[in-house]
């Protein structure tokens, strides 16, 4: 009887040893997860967690920007994504000028979006970022590169853009404008940077599909960064799983794209052409087909959602500012005479345009945020202290809207904010880091003007665009992208002026 009580009392005392350890294991690993920095029980982090800021805001940028209003140093923390968001543009030019080199984009970030962007420019650091851009230089800050440019884009606009819409005027169809502009931005960077035609590509799908699929791979990667335990979707990679395989199959789709248009420009020669493409393939040698992949699908993503992100939402504004409409079209005829397509010349003197493309970017830029990773402790200037490996983002959305910044109407469509006696003044680019700022500042951003310019004048020349009914009753709703882009498109009629018979050449 002795000998039962014992062993009973021995399994209760390793039962409850056991219970007592393994309570004591969770509550140290508890405490654990509560110091990771993806564990915070702030108001703000809650809310992010929960996401019960979509109950008040329809965009995550508008809740930012809320945020950022209110906070008296125009900066806030994400504790549970590590990130320190900025709208202040003293923070912004020590980020991106004063403290360039602490401020990298660093691994976290090039580990998110390696899969779709690879090592191309956007992607990386060092030496092998200075080496593109020294490159991208030679081809994107030229005159001359620029003039071709607006050839190029003159040509897409008179044979392609205008015959589109006229059509679409003809039979009072609604057509997604955004989508016509990424079609129409794709078509012009590939002539651009590859030197090639996509519609003479020998593509197995439509090319609307593998638009899809860049637009896909653009959300997906996106989404990556919006979640507060990268462990995460880096299990979900491995396990090819959900998200992840979703984009895995994008990514596959735009990898096709990219192929062939590597595999046409080699087949008509890159040795006397001067393209970028080419330009790349004389200088790195045409074998490495990976790194090629990666500096065109660089360009496609910079060229292509940016501009059509910015031509989208200057449509929508100039619909419901009509005032505006009516000062562009009198520059216009001032500036530019009887022609339906400007030419490049004459685009330099739309002051009022270029006032207006600026509104509206300031507004709705295409990159709303942009984030660096800090190497080693500082702290910015507002005072705020960032320490080693905290992602820090200047807030491009939110700066556009802070009274602090561009007075009490900064939420109004006002371009004459922009004018000064009737000529274009432009602001430090780090109160406006629309096209980013510093050493690392846009490269295309001459070029994406021109190219607007020359969509605005011939639109705006022969058409009246209106929204279609209902797409513009409530506030832009964005999908999570690297570029802004509207969801649903933006469904708008077009309708030819009065009768007007303009010269299109
Ligand atoms: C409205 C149009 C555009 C806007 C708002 C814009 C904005 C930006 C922004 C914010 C960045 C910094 C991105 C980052 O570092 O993560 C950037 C970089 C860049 N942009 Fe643009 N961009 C536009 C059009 C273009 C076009 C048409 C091209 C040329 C094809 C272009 C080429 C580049 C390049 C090569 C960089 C990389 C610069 C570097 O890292 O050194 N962009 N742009």
């Amino acid at each position: 009887m002795g000998g039962v009580m014992e062993a009973i009392r021995r399994r209760f005392s390793l039962v409850f040893f056991s219970f007592a350890a393994a309570f004591f294991l969770l509550a140290v690993f508890l405490k654990f997860l509560r110091s990771m920095p993806w564990w915070c029980s702030c108001a703000v982090c809650e809310a992010y967690v929960t996401k019960s800021w979509t109950s008040h805001f329809d965009n995550l940028c508008d809740w930012y920007a809320h945020l950022l209003r209110h906070s008296p140093t125009g900066t806030i923390h994400i504790h549970v994504l590590g990130n320190t968001v900025t709208a202040n543009p003293d923070n912004v030019e020590h980020i991106l000028r004063a403290r360039f080199d602490n401020y990298p984009k660093g691994k976290p970030f090039s580990a998110i979006l390696r899969d779709l962007l690879g090592r191309g420019i956007f992607n990386v650091d060092g030496q092998a970022w200075l080496f593109q851009r020294k490159m991208a230089v030679a081809e994107l800050g030229s005159s001359a590169v620029r003039f071709f440019a607006s050839c190029i884009v003159a040509a897409e606009v008179r044979d392609r853009l205008l015959p589109l819409l006229d059509s679409a005027a003809a039979d009072g169809r609604v057509l997604d404008l955004q989508d016509v502009f990424r079609r129409f931005t794709f078509d012009s960077i590939c002539k651009i940077s590859f030197g090639l035609d996509p519609g003479c590509l020998e593509l197995s799908l439509p090319l609307s599909e593998f638009a899809a699929a860049f637009d896909a791979a653009s959300r997906l990667s996106a989404a990556r960064a919006a979640v507060t335990m990268p462990i995460v979707w880096k299990v979900k990679r491995l396990l090819n799983w959900g998200p992840e395989r979703e984009l895995r199959e994008a990514i596959r789709m735009v990898n096709l794209l990219a192929e062939e248009l590597i595999r046409r420009r080699r087949k008509l020669g890159f040795s006397s052409n001067h393209d970028l493409l080419s330009r790349f393939m004389a200088c790195v040698g045409d074998e490495d087909d990976n790194y090629l992949r990666d500096i065109v699908i660089s360009f496609l993503l910079a060229g292509r959602d940016t501009v059509s992100s910015a031509l989208t939402s200057f449509f929508l504004l100039l619909s419901s500012h009509p005032e505006v409409l009516s000062a562009i079209r009198d520059e216009i005829d001032r500036v530019v005479g009887g022609r339906v397509v400007a030419s490049y010349d004459r685009l330099r003197d739309l002051h009022y345009v270029h006032a207006a493309l600026y509104e509206a970017m300031r507004l709705y830029p295409p990159v709303q945020f942009d984030s660096k990773f800090c190497v080693v402790d500082d702290v910015l200037p507002d005072g705020t202290f960032v320490g080693r490996g905290t992602r820090v983002t200047y807030h491009a959305y939110a700066m556009g809207r802070m009274e602090e910044l561009w007075g009490s109407d900064c939420h109004e469509f006002r371009p004459q904010r922009w004018l000064r006696d009737g000529a274009f003044v432009p602001e430090s680019p780090f109160k406006y880091p629309v096209f980013q700022g510093g050493l690392r500042v846009c490269l295309g951003k001459e070029m994406a003007l021109m190219e607007m310019k020359m969509v605005i004048v011939a639109m705006v020349r022969k058409f009246d665009v209106e929204l279609a009914a209902n797409s513009g009753s409530r506030p832009p709703k964005f999908v999570p992208g690297l570029t802004a882009s509207l969801e649903g498109g933006l469904a708008v009629r077009v309708r030819m002026l009065g009768g007007e018979q303009r010269s299109v050449l």
